[in-house]
């Protein structure tokens, strides 16, 4: 299997009318120069071959829902209180969220899901958890940035767990949800701290040590200490600017913003829980699509991505 150009490479499960307006700027968004082209193959086949490997070997990050989770999935899906008090009939986009926990526990809430993700491995995953307990599910193999075969406005919640590291362009990536996702949707997502991808290694004084600049350009260099790390996957360093305020220019209002804790006080130096004492890993939000105003509703979306107000 090729990883995704540009093309819908795999598309599974129920029918709706969620591909009628795919086809035409879906061909059109992927024009990129040669360079690009190349870097952007090598980076996007670099990450489905390894989230492959993790899916068929098992790995901690594929963990399919458990039957215990799926008894009260709203719970386990969002100990927060971000999601609606149900989300039955409603039409959720699990965002690069192979694997079979997400897709599964909504589908158990009542949803109507549609996963997207580059991994066929980590989409097989969620066919078989959803198949094996009688779930509608749909799955698509295709890159989070470019989601033309989905149509605008066809979703009321997008759900992305830890992923946008894998991508250069975040902007993009928010862009394709603003598109995609319904006036006053909800996006749910978690991102990689940038300070944690700056971390190299500790020093001799058990000290972590910020080996990567903060404007890094470019994938990650792989690092000595690789907790919070996928091995085989190449990363990109998005910094706070791009994470928040390119959330809310392309269209979102955040309503909540959190720091999951994962300092262990128990833990051994060269443990995770350890390293989660000094540097939060992670940062979760919950934004909520601003409604279209009027010139975004007549403008179309050219090859760039960009909306121009009144244009078309
Ligand atoms: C942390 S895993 C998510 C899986 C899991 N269900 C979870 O709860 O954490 C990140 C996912 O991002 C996917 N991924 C990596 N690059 C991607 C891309 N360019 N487009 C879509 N998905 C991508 C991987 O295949 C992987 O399934």
């Amino acid at each position: 299997m090729q990883p995704s150009t540009g093309r819908i490479l795999q598309v599974c499960g129920y029918n709706n009318n969620v591909f009628d307006k795919a086809a035409p700027h879906f061909v059109s968004l992927f024009s990129p120069p040669a360079r690009y082209r190349i870097s952007r193959v090598d980076h996007l086949q670099a990450n489905q071959k390894a989230w492959n490997q993790f899916a068929e070997s098992g790995s901690l990050f594929a963990k399919t829902a458990t039957d215990a989770e799926c008894r009260n999935p709203l719970k386990t899906l969002d100990g927060r209180g971000w999601l609606p008090d149900s989300v039955a009939g409603l039409d959720v986009l699990c965002l690069a969220a192979g694997g079979g926990w997400q897709s599964v526990l909504y589908a158990a809430a009542g949803a109507r899901v549609t996963v997207v993700d580059i991994s066929d491995s980590m989409l097989k995953l969620d066919e078989q958890e959803c198949r094996r307990r009688g779930f509608p599910v749909r799955t698509i193999q295709a890159s989070m940035d470019e989601l033309g075969i989905l149509a605008d406005e066809t979703f009321d919640i997008v759900h992305q767990p830890v992923s946008t590291c894998y991508i250069p362009d975040l902007r993009s990536v928010y862009q394709e949800i603003a598109r995609v996702i319904r006036d006053d949707g909800i996006y749910i997502s978690q991102h990689k701290q940038p300070v944690s991808l700056q971390i190299s290694h500790r020093n001799e004084r058990q000290q972590f040590v910020i080996g990567v600049e903060y404007y890094h350009e470019g994938p990650l260099p792989q690092q000595t200490d690789n907790s919070y790390r996928e091995s085989g996957t190449t990363e990109y360093l998005h910094r706070l600017e791009q994470l928040i305020g390119d959330l809310c220019v392309t269209g979102f209002t955040i309503e909540d913003f959190r720091e999951p804790r994962r300092a262990d006080y128990s833990a051994d130096v060269s443990h995770y829980g350890y390293r989660g004492r000094f540097v939060p890993p992670y940062l979760r939000m919950k934004a909520k699509r601003r409604p279209r105003s009027p010139s975004e509703k007549t403008g179309r979306l050219t090859a760039g991505g960009l909306w121009i107000p009144g244009a078309g």
